[in-house]
């Protein structure tokens, strides 16, 4: 069993350490956020995701997991660093690697001889031979016998656990095959494809994979957007593809778009250094323009639906940018509530676990304590996020409390016949029929 050290304690480093712990590892969970460690001393979890907090108590009770924010301690004597701080988007869409840097030039301080560095973050094609330098040079002659391994994260959050645990494969990039078979050895119980080539390609592995996710949803709500028009009905369209097994069902579900700490901020990233290296990425920027234009239209179609929306009352469900998550970054509802109150919208709205953080951004925001709360009053009632929570509403007593009862329902989640059959006016996405 390896000693492993994790940087970065966020929904990737958090979920990697327990998980490595798990599986019987020594696991040194780090972070710069005193808060967020002080939480996890204190058996708090700083995010919520589902499963996380029974299989950190667990493995923190049987001594294979510790916290904390002294490098040092966490690095020293570590086989194996796994770095999993932020990547966020910079000014010009390019991925942001000032906290890789720090995260590098920390392990170069406090290493003993040698290391092996995993790079968990999603970072630019190229960056795992630049941490490589950057780790070399802050040595200053030092010696340091390191190798560099890329070990991109493809999990899900509100799944995460179970996509470390049950991973479709494993991705490990490094010039040093060796390396890459030490931190394959990690993975080996998982039973699960190990993918082993050079840094560069496996770093290109993840933002292929996550701009060819999202292009799928951007093709799927493009095709909405012309069933609508046509008159059909892209749910039915999108089951009639998925049949195909060279398509596939995944992925195909018609709505606002997709949002969240990764598809944003990758697909630009992607796009910026295609341009950055001479090509035109003018599909990837056809992806998000198309995913921009899923918040627009929504708001297009209420507008007309209610006839303005100056001063209206409009109910959001849902504000994490997908279910069972607490993450709000880069989430439609968001961008759907800056675009009705810029209009002069009043909006309240609730959400089952990212009410905190929505505390923390959302202005002029009347936040709920329920569903009913959100209903009540409202001109329109608009869903956001497809939590569970949301999927059986008494939508006799929703139609009650509203103002008027439309409805925009911006994942096609309830049945529109027979909300249609209560007397709500419904939209969905795509429904043209
Ligand atoms: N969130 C996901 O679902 C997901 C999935 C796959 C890949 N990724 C990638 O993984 C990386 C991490 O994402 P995340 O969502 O876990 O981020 P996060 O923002 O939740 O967590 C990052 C953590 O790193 C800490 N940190 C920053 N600088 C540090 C430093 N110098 N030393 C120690 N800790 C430091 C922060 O305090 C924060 O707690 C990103 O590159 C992201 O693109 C994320």
């Amino acid at each position: 069993m390896s000693k492993l050290c994790v940087i970065g304690t966020g929904y990737v480093g958090l979920v990697t350490g327990t998980c490595f712990a798990d599986l019987g590892n020594t696991v040194t969970c780090l972070d710069v956020d005193e808060n967020r460690i002080s939480k996890l001393l204190n058996g708090i979890m700083p995010i919520y995701e589902p499963g996380l907090q029974q299989l950190v108590d667990q493995n923190v009770k049987a001594g294979r997991l510790v916290f904390t924010t002294d490098y040092k301690k966490a690095v020293s004597d570590a086989e194996i660093a796994f770095i999993a701080v932020g990547t966020p988007s910079g000014v010009d869409g390019e991925a942001d690697l000032q906290y890789v840097r720090q995260a590098a030039e920390s392990i170069a301080d406090l290493v003993g001889s040698n290391i092996i560095v995993v790079n968990k973050s999603t970072v630019p094609v190229g960056t795992g031979d630049w941490v490589a330098e950057v780790i070399q040079k802050r040595r200053n002659g030092r010696p340091l016998e390191l190798h560099v391994v890329s070990n991109p994260e493809f999990l899900r959050e509100g799944s995460a656990i179970n996509d470390f645990m049950q991973s479709d494969r494993v991705v490990l990039g490094s010039e040093n095959r060796p390396a890459a078979e030490k931190v394959a050895e990690l993975y080996s119980p998982l039973r699960c494809p190990i993918l082993i080539t050079d840094l560069r390609t496996a770093e290109m592995i993840k933002y292929a994979s996550n701009a060819f996710l999202a292009t799928r949803i951007s093709f799927i709500n493009e095709i909405a957007n012309i069933c609508e028009e046509l008159g059909a009905d892209v749910k039915v369209v999108a089951q009639g593809m998925g049949l195909d097994k060279r398509i596939g069902s995944a992925f195909l579900d018609a709505g606002l778009g997709w949002g969240g700490s990764c598809f944003p901020k990758d697909v630009k990233a992607l796009a910026h250094m295609a341009v950055l290296h001479g090509t035109h990425p003018q599909l990837l920027q056809a992806v998000m323009e198309i995913n921009r234009n899923q918040r627009r239209r929504l708001v297009y179609k209420l507008r007309k639906a209610i006839g303005g929306l100056n001063d209206k009352t409009i109910g959001i469900l849902g504000i994490s940018f997908k279910p069972n998550t607490d993450d709000i970054r880069e989430a439609p509802a968001l961008e759907v509530i800056h675009l009705l109150q810029n209009e002069g919208a009043k909006i309240q709205a609730y959400d089952p676990q990212a009410m905190e953080n929505a505390n923390q951004v959302l202005k002029k925001v009347k936040l709920c304590e329920n569903p009913y709360q959100v209903a009540e009053g409202a001109d329109a009632l608009i869903l956001v996020t497809d939590w569970n929570e949301f999927k059986q509403l008494d939508f006799s007593r929703v139609k009650e409390l509203m103002k008027r009862p439309v409805i925009m329902d911006g994942r096609n989640l309830w049945d529109e016949e027979s909300l249609r059959k209560l007397g709500f006016e419904y939209f969905g996405v795509g429904r043209g029929n």
